[in-house]
């Protein structure tokens, strides 16, 4: 079976001040230090990738975006592109999350759009999918996710998508403290890895990165991250404070060492 990294991936959210995100980054850098068997990754606001950066300096955790325009430049007021990710540092950009589906309008095809051009520009798209409460009591879940995998993934090929990581999010379990049963988890993230390599290659499903996201802590890691095909976390509330991010890590590299 293929070896994958476990990566544990925070979302910031709208939270934390420039001072704020520094302290935080700097405490998780300092346990991350050089490098642990698991990958590990913060997703600031925009304004403070600079600090955060700064502050992240000398250890492997990597710089995550919420979110990206698919166009390098132009008039397209108020957004970011991945050519300014690249130039703030930003080695992983979290797209089509559910609140940005919901709220702000982004549709399968603009995901889809951010797939290509965060590839193009070298950064690891996190890509979320995930069905809400009303699609999931209706049966629908594995319509609803494998049909944003394939919106998401349609026109590039294996070899374009290689360093694509998956998220799946459930939409009722997220900032809820309701999280998926673990095996449900799994029956979705082997149902994802599956489409993955009907799509584009056993291989290439093989390596992918599906990390679980909904009302991850400390006290759930490690069961969610016991799963075969889930392979990290991304995490909202619980990576807001050093606290509960830590051990969330030190979850993922439990895993990467089992
Ligand atoms: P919570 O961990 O707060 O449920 O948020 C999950 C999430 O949306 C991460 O992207």
């Amino acid at each position: 079976m293929t070896k994958r990294t476990p990566l544990i991936a925070g979302n910031w959210k709208l939270n934390k001040t420039i001072d704020e995100s520094k302290a935080l980054a700097g405490a998780i850098a300092a346990h991350v230090g050089a490098g642990l068997a698991c990958e590990a990754v913060v997703g600031p606001v925009a304004t403070s990738f600079a600090a955060v950066k700064q502050s992240l300096e000398g250890s492997a955790v990597g710089l995550a975006a919420q979110n990206t325009h698919w166009e390098d430049s132009g008039a397209w007021t108020g957004e970011l592109s991945p050519t300014l990710l690249v130039d703030a540092g930003c080695g992983y950009c979290i797209i089509g999350h559910s609140e940005r589906r919901q709220f702000f309008g982004e549709t399968d095809e603009g995901v889809r759009k951010k797939v290509g051009a965060l590839l193009v520009h070298k950064v690891v798209p996190i890509l979320c999918v995930g069905e809400s409460l009303e699609q999931r009591e209706a049966g629908k879940t594995l319509d609803v996710v494998l049909g944003q995998i394939d919106a998401a993934t349609e026109g590039y090929d294996a070899v374009a998508l290689a360093p694509l990581v998956v998220a799946y999010e459930p939409i009722w379990a997220i900032g809820t403290g309701l999280t998926a049963k673990a095996e449900d988890a799994q029956e979705v993230h082997a149902a994802i890895r599956g489409r993955l390599a009907e799509l584009k290659g056993q291989s290439w499903a093989d390596s992918v990165r599906i990390l679980y996201g909904g009302s991850v802590k400390p006290s759930n890691a490690d069961e969610l991250l016991s799963q075969p095909d889930v392979d990290g976390a991304l995490v909202g509330g619980a990576s807001l404070t050093p606290d509960n991010f830590i051990p969330i890590i030190d979850a993922g590299v439990r895993r990467a060492e089992s």
